[in-house]
């Protein structure tokens, strides 16, 4: 046998020996698939270290155009000299990032065009640029897309369609870009709600952050990723991103193995047996161990246990951080020894190639071994093959006629609208009459930016110049609703302070319905951190001044995460939570308040009530003990899962077809719904369980599966769920999944505090 064919059976003998792992990767690999390898192995096999190396780059788009990195731009105009150094003659991996101003897909086009010819046609191997970019709500980067719901507010809708229609329509806009691989979704695990990014996630709950991340999977990737208009997702960020100790960004968190396993790790799981093609690495560091050098999580665990054979990458400037944020390493050349050796195969390296050269010299004194290298470059050139970038490079925006187009606009109105949760509201003051005078008023009534939170057409999403000016305020689209004439507005407050609350006010005598719209201003990652969950003390000012008047205020909260609203909670008679919803949020907030839509939503995370009274809905019982030694010590203020509707819902007939089951028995759990309101509305049957005893203190309760459903007036369904052992299981003190005899309860329903309960036994063997 020639040994070079001997290289591509061992190779794909290798191959097919990982997707033999427990995740559902299919055992064998398909003719395709076969192919695909040889392809790869064929050109690893002409390649000499360095363009190796080369591949393993990400740079950042600025870094070969012409001015410095950070500069604002109206135009990208390749510099020559890098364009040559970083393209042609480096021939470099990947690229990230936009050119510092919002193209449109043409715009785009022009970009792509020219990199991934002159990296097909002029490098010495003409291996195509794998493009990423940070499309994580619509595809954000690219002028004249939808923006959809952050993926807080698709999380509130529990109805993971929409989050996978949501990821097809966003891959489809991207690919018209030319842009075939999206830094999303985000599959991390929120602990806590001061972190900023939490608007950025799905949530605080291991299942319905698994369901999501998997129908955006499946939306991005159509499980077809040739085809032009699917691109591949990268799942971040690995791992427990979201658990930093002090609630900020990029924080140490202290993740022990058990809770690692049960709570984190499962989205990835999940998400990767799905098929996911990328992971990034957490810029964090767990247990003081940085994520980008940790070799027990990504090849241990990420590449050996999860099996995942596609691209792993560092987050942006990750390796230079061990040096400067996490000081593990003392100067690049051993971070990026570190950080190779721990299994990364794409490093993001924005500003410069210097890495490529550090990678040849720690490969050529052993320090890096050769198959790490080869695992690296045979991830990222299957990625290219899989996406069909040899053939199809680039694609052009005319062959995309659905680009931002009313079928898109209308699927992004219904996501906003399915997600809003309306939290309160007191005798039934919404939905409000359209022939009343209404107030508006407050920082986020009048704000395209802050209805689209960050990362909308630049990265904090802050910037006025780029929004679209046919899409509605909240003010706006209230005023289309009512008539001009009916609606008064005054600002009130900034973000931080009172700007004319005395003029609200006197404003406020002659309506008869106040809306006050509080919020966030817009910004992620480390600028996103804030000292003080509590909402801004100006904004909670306006609406305790208003509340003087007597008359009927709704408050309305567009912002990433649940701020703390304590005192102005009872003063107002409705709440209304947007989330950032996107670019469609201001007429579906609208909607909601006066009854076009009936709202569905419900809360995808736990909404403290006190800052120091905060804990995820699963926790142990010890958390919960209060000062008398009872177990009343958690006190939200609004539960997860809560959410109202304007229908009203019941619950009966929860049964289940055995009380005992064993092994792999099933158990049949059913519950009758019925709307017993004159209106059609939906609702989310969740259900719960509680192990009542284990070997490790159980958690108060845990989601294993809902249903969204809808119900006309009057209607009755019968909502059906199956569990199975799976569902009892938890990570025992060995650190793995176990489950034990003994006693289960379900809880039931659509809202938190009205639940059916009924208990059953798992037995392994039953006499
Ligand atoms: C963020 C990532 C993002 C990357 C590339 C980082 O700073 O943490 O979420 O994908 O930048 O833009």
């Amino acid at each position: 046998m020639k040994p070079f064919f001997s290289i591509i059976i061992i190779s794909i003998l290798i191959w097919s020996c990982t997707t033999s792992n427990k995740s559902n990767i299919s055992m064998k690999p398909n003719i395709e698939e076969i192919q695909t390898e040889k392809k790869v192995t064929t050109l690893l096999a002409k390649m000499t270290l360095r363009e190796k190396a080369g591949q393993m780059l990400n740079i950042g788009l600025p870094t070969v155009l012409t001015g410095d990195y950070w500069d604002e731009r109206e135009k990208a105009v390749f510099d020559a000299e890098r364009f040559k150094k970083y393209i042609i003659d480096l021939n470099v991996g990947s690229i990230h990032n936009t050119p510092g101003y919002l193209a449109d897909n043409k715009e785009w086009y022009r970009i792509v065009k020219t990199i991934q010819d002159s990296a097909i046609k002029k490098s010495r191997l003409g291996i195509p640029v794998l493009y990423g970019i940070d499309n994580i709500h619509g595809a954000n980067y690219v002028a004249g897309s939808v923006m959809f719901p952050h993926q807080i507010a698709m999380a509130a809708t529990w109805n993971p369609e929409l989050t996978e229609m949501s990821a097809k329509i966003t891959s489809y806009e991207s690919k018209s870009a030319s842009l075939p691989w999206n830094f999303n979704p985000n599959a991390d695990i929120a602990m806590s709600p001061l972190w900023g990014r939490i608007s950025e996630s799905f949530g605080e709950d291991p299942y319905l952050v698994s369901e999501m991340t998997n129908a955006y999977v499946r939306g991005s990737q159509q499980n077809e990723l040739g085809n032009k208009e699917n691109s591949a997702v990268c799942l971040k960020h690995f791992l427990g991103y979201g658990a930093g100790r002090n609630g900020k960004d990029r924080a140490n968190a202290i993740i022990p193995e058990n809770n690692l396993r049960e709570y984190f790790l499962p989205p990835f799981e999940k998400a990767i047996a799905e098929g996911a093609k990328g992971v990034m690495i957490s810029s964090n560091a767990v247990n003081g161990i940085p994520c980008h050098s940790n070799k027990y999580y990504i090849t241990d665990i990420l590449k050996g246990e999860l099996g995942f054979k596609g691209v792993v990458i560092s987050d942006f400037s990750d390796i230079q951080f061990l040096i400067e944020a996490h000081q593990t390493a003392k100067d690049m050349r051993e971070a990026t020894k570190l950080a190779v050796n721990a299994g990364l195969d794409l490093l993001m390296n924005p500003y410069d190639a210097k890495v490529v050269d550090i990678i040849v010299d720690l490969v050529e004194n052993n320090e890096i071994p050769m198959s790490r290298i080869d695992d690296a470059v045979t991830r990222v050139l299957r990625l290219k093959f899989e996406l069909n970038l040899f053939e199809t490079p680039y694609n052009n925006p005319s062959d995309f006629k659905d680009f931002g187009s009313e079928k898109h606009i209308a699927k992004n109105y219904k996501s906003a609208s399915e997600a809003i949760t309306l939290l309160k509201n007191e005798n039934e003051i919404l939905p409000l009459k359209k022939s009343k005078k209404v107030l508006v008023t407050g920082y986020s009534a009048n704000s395209i930016n802050v209805l689209n939170g960050a990362w909308s057409r630049t990265f904090l999403g802050q910037d006025t110049q780029y929004n679209d000016t046919t899409k509605l305020t909240i003010l706006d689209a209230i005023k289309k609703e009512v008539g001009a004439s009916n609606v008064q507005y005054v600002e009130g407050t900034n973000y931080l302070e009172d700007i004319n609350t005395s003029l609200v006010v006197s404003k406020a005598k002659n309506v008869d319905y106040i809306v006050v719209c509080v919020g966030e201003l817009p910004a992620t990652e480390k600028p996103s951190d804030i000292n003080e969950l509590d909402l801004p003390k100006a904004q909670q000012n306006l609406v305790k001044k208003l509340a003087a008047l007597n008359k009927p205020i709704i408050l309305v909260m567009v912002q990433g995460r649940p701020r703390i609203i304590r005192e102005i909670e009872p003063l107002v008679d409705g709440i209304i939570m947007g989330y950032y919803p996107g670019q469609e949020g201001g007429s579906a907030i609208s909607d909601v308040l006066f009854g076009n839509i009936n709202p569905s939503g419900k809360l995808p995370y736990t909404y403290p009530k006190f800052s120091g009274n905060y804990l995820t809905y699963y926790h142990k019982k010890t958390d919960i003990r209060d000062v008398n030694w009872g177990y009343n010590g958690f006190y939200p203020q609004f539960e997860f899962g809560y959410g109202l509707s304007y229908s009203k819902f019941e619950v009966s007939n929860l049964k289940i077809n055995k009380d005992t089951i064993s092994l792999s028995e099933e158990l049949n759990i059913s519950i009758d719904v019925k709307n017993t309101s004159s209106i059609k509305g939906k609702e989310v049957i969740q259900l719960y369980l509680s192990d009542l005893v284990a070997s490790v203190s159980p958690d108060s309760k845990k989601l294993v599966r809902f249903s969204k459903i809808e119900l006309n007036p009057s209607e009755v369904k019968t909502v059906t769920f199956k569990l199975n052992k799976k569902d009892l299981m938890f990570i025992g003190a060995d650190n793995k999944w176990i489950v034990e005899d003994g006693e289960f309860e379900m809880l039931v329903g659509g809202n938190p505090s009205k639940m059916l309960s009924e208990k059953f036994l798992y037995k392994k063997y039953v006499n």
